[in-house]
């Protein structure tokens, strides 16, 4: 289906665009990811050097704000499903909503087992300067081994998912022309970008 974004932006999502709240959840997140792969990508390249802290240093605060909003983020996204953009059942549409919910999962476990091993081990977890999680005497060591098996993995996986993400909207925004950013991005009101002869060629979504 062709998005056209209406004159002023809903709240909640409608089958051709995504609404306020939906686009705030996405757009934070986004930033908030990319802020801590980026953290973590510096500090794998340079260690620990005070101008990597500048953005390293925040990713436990970071991390557990991202916990809250992911966590809104599917909530969110459940009580919209029936009203949201569709996919369609072809087979793009199909890796769509895969690819879609592998990134919910996987970015919902990477906050998720690292909070786990912040509740378990032996420190007191305090990002935002008053406890949250008191230490852990003797630690649970369950807790700590799977943050410490999965947490970095899982999060390099998602770098990778969030990398396809972007080519995907890629493609369709030069080559399909489906208007399917404009459904996370559009202003209110702007008419739809010229269909090109490529997406009257490509499945529609
Ligand atoms: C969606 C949110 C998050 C993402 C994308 C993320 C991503 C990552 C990545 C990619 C690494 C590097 C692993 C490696 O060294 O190979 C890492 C390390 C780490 N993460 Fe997270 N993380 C998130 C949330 C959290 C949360 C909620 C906590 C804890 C409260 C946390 C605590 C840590 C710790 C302690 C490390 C080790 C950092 C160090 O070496 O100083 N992360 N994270």
């Amino acid at each position: 289906m062709r998005s056209e974004v209406p004159a002023t932006l809903p709240l909640r999502d409608t089958p051709q665009v995504y609404g306020v709240v939906t686009r705030f959840l996405h757009w934070t997140v986004a930033g908030l990811v990319l802020w801590q792969l980026l953290g973590m990508g510096l500090r794998k390249i340079f260690g620990r050097q005070p101008f990597v802290d500048v953005v390293a240093g925040w990713h436990q605060a970071v991390g557990t704000v991202l916990f809250v909003l992911i966590v809104a983020r599917i909530a969110w996204a459940l009580s919209n499903l029936r009203n949201r953009p569709r996919h369609g059942r072809h087979f793009t549409g199909r890796a769509a909503s895969l690819g879609h919910a592998l990134l919910y999962a996987v970015m919902f476990s990477v906050a998720a087992v690292g909070l786990l091993r912040a509740y378990g081990n032996d420190r007191a977890f305090a990002p935002f300067g008053f406890t949250i999680f008191p230490a852990q005497d003797p630690p649970v060591a369950w807790m700590v081994q799977l943050g410490g098996l999965l947490h970095g993995e899982l999060g390099w996986v998602l770098a990778t998912l969030v990398l396809g993400h972007v080519v995907m909207v890629g493609v369709h925004e030069s080559m399909w022309r489906d208007g399917t950013l404009a459904r996370m991005a559009g202003r209110p009101g702007r008419p739809p970008a010229r269909r090109s002869k490529a997406a009257d060629a490509a499945p529609t979504r």
